[in-house]
C-alpha cells in the first residue's frame, strides 16, 4: 500500500491566537475534501486552544513544536505529552535542527521525548539532518546514523507505531536553498535503512519519511514525486495559507 503523505506545517515562533484564526478561516476553504494527504499545522504553544477550536470537524490535525519526557514536575517552561493529548493535539515535532542549535537539544533529550510523545498516543515527528560543514566534510551519512539510532534507542516496534522522521538537512532551512529531489531521496533511503535496522523491514517500508528545507509551491511537486518521500515539513511557506495549500495541494 503506498505510504500516505503528511503535509505538516512549523510555524516555529510565528503568529498570535488571532492570527491563527485567521489563518484557519482562510486556510480550511482552500483544502477542503481534500483528502490524499494528512495535513497538520503545529503553531506556537499560546496558539494551540485557538488552532485547535478552528480546526475542529476539518480535516487538519493540530500539532506542537516540542514535548517534555516527563509527565509532570518542576520543569518551568515545558509541556508535556498527556497535556498536549488531553487539549486534543495528535501530533508533535521533535528535535527540531533549531531546537538543537540554540536550546541544547541532544540526541538524547530527543529519545526521551520521543518515548514521552509515544507512549501518549501522539504522532512524533522526528527531525534529523546534517549542517552545511558536516555534508561538506562528507559526513553526512554518519551524522544521520548517530541522530537516528540515539532517537531510536530502546524503542520497541511495537511502541514505535506512529513515529514520522523529517529529514531537514540544515543548510535548507530558511535559505531558500532546497536538497535536489535526488539528493533528498538519498538521505531518505538512508534513514528508512536505519529505521529497518531498528524496527524490522516491515515498519520502515511503511514508516514515513518527511522533506524539510525550503519547500515551497513552486518546488514542492518535484519533491512530492520522489518515492522516498513521504511528506513535507514546512516552515516560512507555510505561515501564508495559500501558499500552504498550494504545498498541500502540489
Ligand atoms: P523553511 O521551510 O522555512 O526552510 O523551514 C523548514 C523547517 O525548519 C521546517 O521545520
Amino acid at each position: 500500500m503506498p505510504r500516505k503523505k503528511l503535509m505538516a506545517a512549523n510555524w516555529k515562533m510565528y503568529k498570535t491566537p488571532d492570527q491563527t484564526r485567521q489563518f484557519f478561516r482562510d486556510f480550511l476553504p482552500l483544502v477542503a475534501n481534500h483528502d490524499r494527504d494528512e495535513i497538520v499545522i503545529c503553531p506556537p504553544y499560546v496558539d494551540l486552544l485557538s488552532a485547535l477550536e478552528s480546526a475542529k470537524g476539518s480535516n487538519v490535525a493540530v500539532g506542537a513544536q516540542s514535548v517534555h519526557w516527563e509527565k509532570e514536575g518542576a520543569y518551568t517552561g515545558e509541556i508535556s505529552a498527556g497535556m498536549l493529548q488531553d487539549l486534543g493535539c495528535t501530533h508533535a515535532i521533535i528535535g527540531h535542527s533549531e531546537r538543537r542549535q540554540y536550546f541544547g537539544e541532544s540526541d538524547d533529550t530527543v529519545n526521551l521525548r520521543l518515548k514521552a510523545a509515544l507512549e501518549a498516543g501522539l504522532t512524533p515527528i522526528v527531525c534529523v539532518g546534517e549542517v552545511l560543514e558536516e555534508r561538506e566534510a562528507g559526513l553526512t551519512e554518519d551524522v544521520l546514523r548517530r541522530q537516528c539510532t540515539r532517537a531510536f534507542h530502546k524503542v520497541s516496534t511495537k511502541k514505535a507505531g506512529k513515529l514520522v522522521v523529517a529529514y531537514e538537512p540544515v543548510w535548507a532551512i530558511g535559505t531558500g536553498k532546497t536538497a535536489t529531489p535526488e539528493l533528498a531521496s538519498e538521505a531518505h533511503s538512508l534513514i528508512r535503512g536505519e529505521a529497518a535496522r531498528t524496527f524490522g523491514q516491515e515498519f520502515a517500508d511503511n514508516l514515513r519519511i518527511l522533506y524539510g528545507g525550503s519547500v515551497k509551491p513552486e518546488n514542492a511537486k518535484a519533491l512530492m514525486a520522489e518515492q522516498e518521500i513521504d511528506g513535507a515539513l514546512v516552515g516560512g511557506a507555510s505561515l501564508d495559507p495559500k501558499s500552504f495549500a498550494a504545498i498541500v495541494k502540489y
